[in-house]
């Protein structure tokens, strides 16, 4: 799993957002988005956190007091079962996330399906929680936080980002995350 850095450009919520929503899924998913949230929190913005984790939340001493914090469990539903209550709340989405979720939510958004049947124009980014690609001998790359080594490649519609670089957030309307194509390189 990427964990490296503050890496690529900073997260800045839309000029019209009042209300941030931002879903974690595991602890990683919150280290990616607490800098986001405490930020956003600071400049007057209402900040939901909320956290998918099997093993319980964040320990109450490392939470920021200005962001709400929630927690669900994959077994209460995960991220899309909490996130019906929330939707409406929102005025934007960021959420940090393995590509299947991400790829789940794109698919609902796409068909303005539930949750998404009123809410399918909020704006929603995207943080891809991903292994790095494998090099030319089959093992890891070492991701360089760079963008010399082309480790944390994310694919998007007509071709390919930098994580490190270009993320680490990224539109889900423009993430192609699941391979149905063979790379060309
Ligand atoms: S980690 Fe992004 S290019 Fe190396």
């Amino acid at each position: 799993m990427l964990a490296h850095g503050p890496v690529g450009r900073q997260i800045t919520p839309e000029r019209l957002t009042r209300h941030l929503l931002l879903l974690a899924d595991s602890s990683t998913g919150v280290a990616a988005l607490s800098l986001l949230g405490s930020e956003a929190a600071r400049r007057g913005l209402a900040v939901t956190l909320l956290q998918n984790s099997a093993s319980g939340g964040l320990p109450p001493r490392l939470l920021q007091a200005d962001v709400e914090y929630r927690s669900t469990t994959p077994e209460a539903g995960g991220l899309l079962g909490a996130l019906p209550a929330l939707l409406p709340w929102a005025d934007e989405l960021v959420v940090a996330a393995a590509p299947p979720l991400l790829d789940t939510l794109a698919a609902l958004r796409r068909a303005r399906a539930a949750p998404f049947t009123l809410s399918a124009g909020k704006p929603i980014r995207a943080v891809p929680l991903f292994e790095p690609r494998s090099g030319a001998g089959g093992g890891d790359l070492l991701p360089c936080g760079t963008g010399m080594c082309g480790a944390c490649e994310v694919r998007v519609h007509g071709g390919w980002r930098l994580f490190c670089h270009d993320g680490p957030a990224f539109p889900l309307e423009e993430l192609r995350l699941v391979e149905d194509e063979p790379r060309d390189d």
